[in-house]
């Protein structure tokens, strides 16, 4: 596998593998990578002649400083992690790698992340998907890939990236299910913060999208009746928002009228000082 902390030297390497003719698959991540983020990248390894996946700690994407500071790095892992999932190519850079056009932080030009940004994750993290635009569409450009795979477990990131992919007229996005732990939990880098005490707790929220679920299929379409039942499997942790949206029409917040045959429900809470989330395609009859 190749290993690159350079951005151009990157650059090279996927336009050399391009003109040979090779399709390549892209999984852009922030490293600490756990099983969700290989099951990603063992798709792209199936899909495309070539995989390579960036591990880059986006300071552009995080509201809170003391988030982006305490959040877990361990290159030499991932990389060795990457290799047994049949990556062949890896690459970190610094901001000023990615943006070398750019002496500062603010000097970087922003990609607008778009009506999709709006609400839920795009209200509780100012400026958020904002960042992940800009980095999205950087890492797009110096990789140039046939398809790129997202999880579904940010399911407004995907809305987001899917804007990105769109103005530039490429890559295909290929959007893979949420990858969970045996009791339900969604995995994230950010699970590994959470205390022994807490980590039980964590459960929560995908017991709260199971309810909405239950219900769902049961035939129950109130929304408030919906939103109240997430609310009450959550009560232990500190919420953020326990919500429902049309899937196609994400920013539209449908009522108790609608007829829906299909809902996302979406969860955010905190629980101590870790920020979590989850969410859910509910299908009823
Ligand atoms: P990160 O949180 O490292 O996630 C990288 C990719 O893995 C994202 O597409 C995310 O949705 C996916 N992923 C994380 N946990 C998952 C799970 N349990 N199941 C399935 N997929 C999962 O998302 C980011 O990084 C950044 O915002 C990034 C896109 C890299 C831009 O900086």
């Amino acid at each position: 596998m190749h290993r690159y902390d350079d951005p151009t030297a990157a650059r090279a390497w996927c336009e050399a593998r391009r003109q040979e003719g090779r399709t390549l698959g892209f999984v852009p991540t922030m490293g600490a990578l756990h099983e969700g983020h290989l099951e990603l990248v063992r798709r792209a390894v199936a899909e495309n002649d070539l995989a390579c996946v960036s591990v880059f700690v986006n300071p552009l994407q995080f509201d809170d400083p003391a988030d982006l500071s305490r959040y877990p790095r361990d290159f030499e892992r991932d990389a060795e992690l990457l290799q047994g999932a049949g990556c062949q190519m890896v690459f970190t850079g610094t901001l000023a790698g990615f943006f070398p056009e750019s002496a500062t932080a603010e000097g970087i030009e922003s990609e607008p992340a778009g009506a999709a940004a709006e609400g839920l994750e795009g209200a509780c993290r100012a400026g958020h998907f904002d960042g992940v635009a800009t980095i999205v569409r950087r890492l797009f450009e110096l990789v140039v890939p046939r398809r790129a795979y997202f999880g579904e477990k940010d399911f407004q990131q995907t809305l987001v990236v899917r804007a990105v992919a769109e103005r530039l007229g490429y890559p295909q996005i290929v959007v893979c299910p949420t990858s969970r732990e045996s009791d339900g939990l969604a995995r994230s880098s950010r699970n590994l913060l959470l205390t022994p005490a807490e980590r039980p707790l964590a459960v929560a929220l995908s017991r709260a999208l199971a309810r909405a679920q239950s219900l769902f299929a049961a035939g129950e379409r109130g929304v408030g009746v919906l939103r109240s039942a997430m609310h009450s499997e959550l009560r232990e942790l500190e919420v953020e928002y326990a919500e429902l949206r049309d899937p196609e029409r994400f920013e539209r917040v449908p009522t108790d009228v609608d007829r829906l045959d299909r809902a996302q429900a979406l969860v955010a809470a905190r629980l101590g000082r870790v920020r979590l989330i989850d969410n859910l395609r509910l299908d009823g009859p």
